[in-house]
């Protein structure tokens, strides 16, 4: 027979991404209103090991839903992953024991893969827990969509759109790089909405060939255009280099601007409330079905959900098609 769950637990993992206070309060108010108890665990499984545990109610989640963030703070718990695997283990027990101490039987972990790692570890003493994607990188094998993507996709667009206008005063290339840890997607949807002339992706490394971004600024250059914007993920990295390779090689006087964690603040955007509200509030209907070991993702325009070991083996299909079409309309001859 299924667990009865009475109280869940609700902690934030890994770089916080906007949208993550939506899920918080969808995951707290769809508990409450079924009658069950739920628990805010502070500052990701580190809270749990702290025991930075309290109360949540109805109105300690309200007025949060547009705040960028996360209100439970959030945090890389190093003894999970602590290199001698007895120790790791002897953090997961006492976390899981933490959680049982305050009698939380159900657990929503906000995080990217590496949070439903520990999460999977935690199930395995017998807290069920469900895993909701939140990452700004989209960077999750089983999810067409991570929470935060589409809000620091735009800062990301905002910040290439501006470049464009101070670049091309100056006849500038400028070298912009995003975050996206060893994923490519964000460099590629502001590189592709962003108009940029070339894309530089970790899963794609022939994309960093020096000789081809600069056969691409000449030619671009060749049929009179003013600026030149290349959009590097941090995964390629490089960016004050590259920079000066493309001036010393062109005489085009290149800027490199990092735009960092100004990529994970602010509003959220509507997609991203939206996502996070329908995510939170199934993670917590798994729960209460009695369901563990599982996670939610978006795939197909429909909310489903994974069993963690399959959703973690799965290979991630990176977006190539959009660097394809970029390449067909970023210059012509
Ligand atoms: P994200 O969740 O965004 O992928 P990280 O990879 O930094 O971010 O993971 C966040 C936290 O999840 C880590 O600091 C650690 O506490 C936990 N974690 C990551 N990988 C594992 C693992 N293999 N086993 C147990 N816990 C893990
Ligand atoms: O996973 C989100 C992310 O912002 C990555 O894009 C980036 O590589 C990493 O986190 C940065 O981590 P930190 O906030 O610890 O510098």
């Amino acid at each position: 027979m299924a667990k009865e769950i009475k109280t869940i637990g609700i902690l934030t993992s890994g770089g916080d991404a906007q949208g993550m206070n939506a899920a918080i309060r969808a995951a707290a108010r769809t508990a409450m209103n079924r009658g069950v108890n739920v628990k805010g665990i502070m500052q990701g499984f580190s809270g749990l090991l702290k025991n930075e545990i309290v109360d949540l109610s109805a109105v300690s989640v309200g007025n949060i839903i547009h705040h960028g963030g996360t209100v439970l703070y959030t945090a890389r718990c190093p003894e999970f992953i602590d290199p001698d695997p007895d120790k790791a283990a002897a953090a997961i027990a006492k976390a899981a024991e933490m959680a049982k101490l305050h009698g939380i039987d159900g657990l929503v972990v906000i995080g990217g893969d590496g949070s439903w790692k520990g999460a999977q570890k935690l199930s395995k003493h017998g807290i069920n827990v469900v895993g909701v994607p939140g990452t700004i990188d989209l960077d999750i094998a089983c999810s067409d969509y991570t929470i935060g993507f589409d809000s620091a996709v735009n800062i990301a667009l905002e910040a290439v759109i501006r470049l464009r206008d101070t670049s091309g005063s100056h006849y500038r290339c400028s070298v912009v790089e995003v975050m996206g840890r060893h994923c490519g997607e964000i460099a590629l949807w502001a590189g592709l909405c962003g108009g940029a002339d070339a894309i530089l992706i970790p899963e794609e490394p022939e994309t960093s060939n020096l000789e081809n971004i600069l056969q691409v600024i000449k030619a671009n250059r060749a049929r009179g255009k003013k600026h030149n914007i290349i959009v590097v993920s941090e995964g390629i990295g490089h960016s004050q280099e590259l920079a000066k390779e493309i001036e010393k090689a062109t005489g085009i006087e290149s800027r490199a601007t990092i735009l960092g964690h100004v990529q994970r603040g602010g509003i959220p955007t509507a997609v991203d409330i939206k996502h996070a509200t329908m995510m939170g509030s199934l993670a917590v209907d798994l729960l209460l079905e009695g369901k563990n070991n599982r996670v939610i993702a978006y795939r197909d325009a429909k909310y489903v959900d994974y069993d963690i070991d399959e959703a973690l083996a799965m290979k991630r299909r990176p977006s190539f098609d959009i660097e394809k079409v970029n390449r067909l309309v970023s210059t012509y001859h």
